[in-house]
């Protein structure tokens, strides 16, 4: 007899591409092509709406309220409201993001920042599961996101890429995340020396048991990964650029995340 499966969809919004994917919820696995379109430039909330709506039927699940819908956002999430806008419009801050989504896909949806439900993925499905203690994982795009996991529990709305640089007045993902590598076309080695900074900082503050690292270049991650000195293990996440749509699907089905 078939294993039974349990699906959802995920929607992972980012600051520059809007990904999704029908996901098996047993296997903690993309059931179904990722589809992906860029994000609108200046992000507004109509334009990102669209978006998602182009995302859903293209996943042919537009219509079908009979499958759960997580959608992640990178922004503070508190309550359905957006509090934050670093890398989209200002219009979300402070913003009903939730209802405005429900509204406009005529569903209800599980809603939530982008790198928790990464956060949440790597929990249930890879590489923090059955993991003790405190576990950081940073998403390097845009902007970098983080979660912070402490015994498999998720410490929501953590913003450890708005760590400041001390000399220079800057949000730390303005120089660390993978956007400026590629906006300063930097080698692997400059980018790694930045890294460096970045998660000894983290790791100071923190004392974490594990860093975990995620967003599109973690495929990429036997380029710097290993040029990094710390005394915390670090490695890709387990989902890569997937954490997301996964994670967004598996809190459709749970809903535990605030
Ligand atoms: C946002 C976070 C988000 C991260 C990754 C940051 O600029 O403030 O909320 O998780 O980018 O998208």
């Amino acid at each position: 007899m078939a294993a039974k499966t349990t699906h959802a969809v995920g929607v992972d919004i980012g600051g520059t591409g809007i990904k999704a994917g029908i996901v098996d919820l047993d296997a903690g696995q993309l059931a179904s092509d990722r589809v992906k379109v860029a994000t609108p430039a200046g992000a507004e909330p109509d334009d990102v709406l669209r978006a998602v709506r182009q995302v859903l039927d293209t996943l042919g699940v537009a219509d079908d309220a009979s499958v759960a819908l997580g959608v992640a956002f990178p922004a503070i999430v508190k309550r359905g409201r957006t509090l934050s806008a670093a890398n989209v419009s200002d219009k979300w801050i402070g913003f009903e993001a939730e209802k405005f989504f429900e509204d406009g896909l005529g569903r209800e949806i599980h809603f939530a920042n982008d790198a928790d439900v990464a956060g949440v993925a790597e929990v249930r499905y890879g590489a923090a599961k059955g993991v003790d203690g405190l576990v950081i994982l940073t998403t390097l795009g845009t902007g970098i996101g983080s979660a912070l996991i402490y015994d498999g529990v998720l410490v929501p709305n953590s913003e450890l890429g708005h760590v400041q640089r001390a000399k220079h007045g800057k949000d730390a993902e303005a120089y660390a995340a993978y956007s400026a590598f590629e906006r300063e076309g930097l080698t692997w080695e400059k980018w790694a020396a930045r890294l460096q900074w970045y998660y000894s900082h983290i790791e100071f503050l923190f004392s974490p048991d594990l860093f975990i690292v995620g967003g599109g270049v973690s495929k990429h991650a036997q380029n710097f990964l290993p040029l990094l000195e710390l005394g915390t293990p670090i490695v890709p996440a387990v989902h890569r650029n997937n954490a997301g749509i996964i994670g967004a699907a598996a809190l459709a089905r749970t809903g535990d995340v605030a």
